[in-house]
């Protein structure tokens, strides 16, 4: 195959750079550095006015698909801070460290998984080795040392006595509220296998190497649900649940040729899981993984019943039987989907000025849905404006926008991915109507007043 048709078959990232997404998103409010004014606190990110509603909203979807459309699935808000002993019977306390490796030269840090997968590359080049074949230090070249095992979660105290007993955790994943609280929901709910426990929050780890900006950050959000089947079912259930999610992606815009599916080898399971297939995004750096989809087998209920002392079985009303069940596991993360989709929205075109920078974002993403722009400053427009705002604001987030000309206000709106702008001229005052313009093709329509908000909805409401 020549390299010209091996161009066509090969999936292309965004045509986006890292610095052009971190300077959009500081300049326009989205996400930025946290505690900036005192230099920044490490990799830790605030996210602004357009950011929280960004995040919001993509909280809200996957709740929706993964929550409300579904009748065998429940939700949870469990505690961040959790005793040591649920994290000893997770494994956590034990496994969930990283291999670390330092440069004896150099002293930089480094995990030595990401230097054999070759991660540090695009800012490194490719990975050195000495002349023995070991891998030196992608900053000098220097030796590094044997690998350390560096445990990942955040350790705290709770209570004014410092002992054993008051040590705690900020959970290093929201999954082992939905494992401790079983039995609990089950009762309360009556739900029969299977069924799920359903949870959006923040979760924490010292990540060693945090980097490309939101993507691996020490606080983030996740969103996951532990999907309790029958043991027997549970290959069935990890690959509708893989799908499921794919779908989900694919449903709100994301570019298929920039997502596939990647089953974990053997020996890359995490300590928990049987198999784990994760959806993955073509990145600007290369494949990254967006969601992991677990098959977490029946090993966290036993091993929290074990600890506990308590019965977390199921009683099968079929066979008359007790049973632990099985556990599929989509984990997604909330703050990396809302990096994903900025990146796969970004889009530049020539125009007349130069260049109109448009977020491309999927209706129900985008952070604003509408924005009014009356065409002057002056009296009886902006009260018609208003008036319209007001109406509006009932239904989605609107920006009023009057300040400098009109296409320079078009290009702000188009920046930020709003799907509609909605300009109120001096012959709305004489027709009764305004103009929606669409955002990708800029094309305008001519709507009277009375059947605005009819239109909005055609063109907003996600079915
Ligand atoms: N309960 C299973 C679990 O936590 P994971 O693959 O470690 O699995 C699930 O995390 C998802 O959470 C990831 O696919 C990613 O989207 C998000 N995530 C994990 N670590 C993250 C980090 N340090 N920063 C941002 N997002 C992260």
């Amino acid at each position: 195959m020549s390299s010209d048709n091996a161009d066509i078959t090969q999936p292309k990232a965004a045509n986006v750079t890292m610095d052009t997404i971190v300077s959009l998103c500081k300049r326009r409010g989205f996400v930025f550095q946290s505690s900036e004014i005192y230099g920044g606190f490490g990799s830790t990110y605030d996210y602004g006015p357009l950011g929280v509603e960004l995040l919001r909203n993509v909280r809200n979807l996957w709740w929706r698909s993964v929550v409300q459309e579904r009748d065998d699935v429940v939700g949870l808000e469990a505690s961040i801070l959790g005793p040591e002993a649920v994290y000893v019977a997770s494994g956590h306390v034990t496994n969930f460290s990283d291999p670390l490796v330092d440069c004896k030269q150099c002293k930089m840090r480094w995990r030595l998984d990401h230097l054999d997968e070759g991660q540090y590359e695009t800012q490194y080049g490719p990975t050195k080795r000495n002349k023995e074949g070991q891998i030196v230090c992608p900053n000098c070249a220097g030796e590094l040392t044997e690998p350390r095992k560096f445990n990942l979660m955040f350790k705290t105290g709770i209570g004014v006595i410092e002992d054993e007993s008051s040590i705690a955790y900020l959970r290093p994943e929201t999954a082992q509220g939905m494992f401790i609280n079983f039995s609990t929901i089950q009762t309360a709910t009556r739900r029969k296998l299977p069924f799920g426990i359903a949870q959006i929050g923040k979760s924490f780890r010292n990540e060693i190497t945090p980097g490309n900006f939101v993507f691996r950050t020490r606080e983030f959000e996740q969103a996951e649900m532990e999907f309790f089947v029958k043991p027997g079912t549970d290959d069935h259930w990890h690959e509708y649940w893989v799908k499921e999610r794919h779908e989900w992606y694919l449903r709100y815009g994301l570019t298929p040729e920039r997502l596939r599916i990647r089953p974990h080898g053997k020996e890359e399971l995490s300590f928990y899981s049987k198999a784990t297939s994760d959806v993955e995004y073509l990145f600007p750096w290369g494949w990254g993984e967006l969601e992991g989809i677990a098959n977490r087998t029946n090993y966290d209920l036993t091993q929290h019943a074990k600890h506990s002392g308590k019965d977390l079985s199921y009683f099968d009303e079929e066979t008359k039987e007790h049973i632990v069940p099985f556990v599929i596991e989509p984990a997604a993360g909330i703050t990396r989907t809302a990096l994903t989709f900025l990146i796969d929205a970004y889009d530049e075109e020539p125009d007349k000025d130069g260049t109109r920078v448009v977020l491309r974002f999927h209706k129900s993403v985008a952070p604003i849905k509408v924005a009014i722009l009356p065409l002057s400053k002056k009296e009886p427009l902006i009260n018609l404006a208003h008036q319209l705002e007001k109406k509006l604001r009932k239904h989605w987030t609107i920006q009023y926008d009057e300040t400098q000309a009109i296409g320079r206000r078009y290009r702000r709106q188009d920046e930020i991915g709003t799907p509609f702008c909605v300009t109120v001229d001096f012959e709305s005052l004489e027709d009764n109507a305004v103009t929606i313009r669409e955002r990708d093709s800029m094309a305008q329509v001519r709507i009277a007043i009375p059947e605005l908000l009819d239109a909005l909805k055609e063109r907003l409401n996600d079915d």
